[in-house]
């Protein structure tokens, strides 16, 4: 089954083509192609992402990207004749008022898509939620408009259960356990990691879950971006975080930075510890606005003392990222534990943290039984992108789960 795929949840624009097989029981993928164009650059001079502009963003960058995905996989195939299918007054109207509110988006579908051939795909997957609503509803329109004039079903995707299924995209997923890519066992236990998410669901089968935990307020990623906006680095965090963190490792004991050796400063330390919140509490949920609230004081503390935060910078993000690993480790091995896992599942931009991958392993192995594996999504499909969307499609189109277009609605919170 080959799937067109269109993600647009958050500030990510990206278009794939996913070829997949293999049904329910081992469903596997190859990416044909798999577009992605992040805003970040726009969205990081206000130091988050701003709904509107993630918006405009996606109208007006949709239809290139759909090119470049199409001409990627080699499905672009030019239409020599004008197709009559599009001339009609019907269909023109019917897209200026799927497409009503994108204008831009509108404009640029007249003028590309009777130019080009339906491509030879058997279904157009889109997110419909959870995510920014404007931005989401870029995406969802969009997919109607292709799917009234290519005539192709529509399979609206959650977006955490693409990011449940990335760690299915590609031959090199990480296994603890040696071998050959082999049939998912289950139950798993998915550890989902993103900047509006943080949650650990039970997976009895593939499109079967159950949310055992999740965060009280917090993401994991909303933890690193926001302590690293106290640090006055810029958006995302995660990411430079983990690259602060990794030089603090790297530092010879001896080497002076910012005036300190790394054993002076271990020794001075000013109290540089954070909690690890909720990491002994019985249930699996979590709570990261503690840890913003201990860094701010922490940070405060240090300014009072008139210590040059930057001199400890990369001490305290190797901290951060500790706090928030240790927790993420401690509940999902005792959530594998507690549902006899026999697969344990990692998703979302987090997932990309190359400390937590690595703990996580050792944890697996030193805390599990010799039969868990641990699935790890290559690092660059762990953030957003459409592969996932499309993968995440059939797990639905194998048992025709379409969505009706007139039906197909944008739903910030979606639950899984
Ligand atoms: O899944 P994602 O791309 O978007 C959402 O659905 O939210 O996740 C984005 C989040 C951001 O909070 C970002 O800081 C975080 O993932 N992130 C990381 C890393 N790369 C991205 N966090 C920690 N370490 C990383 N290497
Ligand atoms: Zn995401």
């Amino acid at each position: 089954m080959i799937i067109l795929a269109i993600e647009t949840s958050c500030d990510e624009t990206s278009v794939a083509i996913v070829e997949a097989k293999g049904g329910l029981k081992n469903p596997s993928f190859e990416i044909l192609s798999n577009v992605v164009l992040s805003q970040i650059k726009i969205h990081a001079h206000w130091g988050g992402v701003v709904p509107m502009m993630a918006k405009r963003e996606h109208s007006k960058n949709l239809i290139p990207i759909l090119e470049k995905s199409l001409r990627k996989s080699s499905f672009l195939k030019l239409n020599l004749k004008p197709n009559p299918a599009y001339s009609g007054t019907n269909t023109k109207n019917k897209l200026q008022k799927i497409l009503e509110r994108e204008p831009e988006l509108l404009e640029q579908f007249l003028n590309f898509i009777p130019t080009i051939k339906p491509p030879k795909i058997d279904a157009i997957a889109v997110t419909v939620g959870p995510g920014l609503e404007p931005a989401l509803w870029v995406g969802v329109n969009f997919a109607k408009a292709l799917a009234t004039v290519w005539k192709k079903p529509i399979v609206a995707v959650n977006h955490m259960e693409g990011h449940v299924i990335a760690s299915r995209l590609a031959a090199t997923s990480y296994k603890v356990k040696s071998g050959k890519s082999k049939v998912v066992e289950f139950p798993a236990i998915a550890l989902l990691v993103s900047g509006g998410h943080t949650e650990l669901v039970l997976v009895k089968k593939w499109g079967d879950y159950k949310i055992v935990g999740q965060t009280r307020d917090d993401a994991a990623g909303e933890a690193f971006d926001k302590t690293a906006r106290m640090l006055e680095l810029p958006y995302p965090g995660g990411p430079q975080i983990a690259k602060q963190a990794e030089n603090f490792k790297k530092y010879p004991l001896t080497f002076r930075m910012g005036g300190w050796t790394r054993r002076e400063m271990e020794k001075e330390a000013f109290n540089i510890k954070l909690p690890r919140p909720m990491i002994d509490s019985k249930d699996y949920d979590f709570s990261f606005s503690g840890l913003k609230t201990a860094a701010l004081y922490m940070l405060r503390d240090m300014k009072e003392r008139h210590v040059n935060i930057g001199d400890f910078t990369p001490m305290i993000c190797h901290e951060i990222q500790q706090a928030i690993v240790d927790t993420l480790i401690a509940k999902t091995i005792r959530a594998a534990k507690e549902f006899n896992a026999e697969s344990v599942i990692l998703g979302g931009g987090v997932a990309a943290n190359s400390e937590l991958r690595a703990q996580m392993k050792k944890a697996v192995v030193r805390e599990l039984t010799k039969t868990t594996t641990l699935y790890l999504p290559p690092q660059k499909l762990t953030t957003d992108n459409a592969a996932m969307i499309g993968a995440a499609a059939y797990l639905h189109a194998v048992k025709k789960e379409f969505a009706k277009p007139e039906n197909l609605l944008a739903q910030g919170n979606l639950g899984l």
